[in-house]
């Protein structure tokens, strides 16, 4: 499974690379927000960074919402860097737009997935890759891994080459689980991720271990 990081923290970013285990990242227009980055130059310029730190997918989404400026906000987005894809919301203009995209060779991502028929339609049209919003989900009470189980089905039983990208994981268990039902990459806060580090067991037995080192290096020494 891909780890792509939920993210347009520059910060957050390089620490996730430096990890080892980063493929790629997905941003938002919130989350680009949270970073204060506004203007369309900022935001492209920010992008632009961000594909500088990472040699991976990197979801950039567009602001329109009419078919015509779909297209032309992703043809921009998409000539920015060969590493952007471009994320496009599930409404109806949006699924026209992926077809479009598809034939030109123009990767997307289809977002704000919440049932398995959107999912669907999203595959049909040609998405690279689907965002089943699964804590979204699990916050109205509805089992948001479950979601990701009955896509992957759908997709096998067709083989489409879309690819499902678990979002809007909250902790390491929702990591774990999308792993166990076969999603393809999960994109992640980066304290999901450093969280799949740390067992107790492996902090009191590394301990035990450099202690016992130490004991006999200094019984070397004494001997
Ligand atoms: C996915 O691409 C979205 O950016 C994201 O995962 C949404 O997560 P949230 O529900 O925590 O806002």
């Amino acid at each position: 499974m891909k780890f792509f990081i939920d993210t347009a923290s520059l910060a957050q970013i390089k620490e996730a690379q430096e990890l080892g285990v980063l493929d790629g990242v997905t941003t938002n227009p919130s989350l680009m927000a949270k970073e204060g980055i506004s203007g369309a130059n900022a935001v492209l310029k920010h992008y632009v960074d961000i594909c500088s730190i990472v040699d991976g997918d990197v979801s950039a989404e567009v602001i329109a919402t009419d078919y015509d400026g779909i297209v032309r906000e992703g043809e921009h987005l998409a000539a920015l860097h060969p590493n952007i894809v471009v994320k496009v919301p599930m409404i109806r203009d949006g699924v026209k737009a992926l077809k479009y995209f598809s034939n030109k060779g123009i990767r997307t991502n289809c977002t704000l997935i919440f049932s398995a028929g959107q999912a669907l339609l999203a595959a049909k049209a040609g998405a690279t890759y689907v965002s089943p919003f699964i804590g979204r989900l699990d916050d109205v009470s509805t089992d948001g891994v479950q979601l990701i189980e009955q896509i992957r089905v759908i997709y096998d039983n067709y083989a489409y080459p879309t690819e499902i990208l678990a979002a809007s994981i909250r902790h390491p268990m929702h990591i774990i689980q999308c792993a166990e039902v076969g999603a393809d990459v999960a994109t992640c806060p980066l304290s999901a991720i450093t969280a799949l580090f740390d067992h107790p067991l492996t902090t009191i037995g590394l301990e035990k271990f450099l202690s016992d080192h130490q004991k006999a290096a200094q019984k070397g020494v004494k001997a």
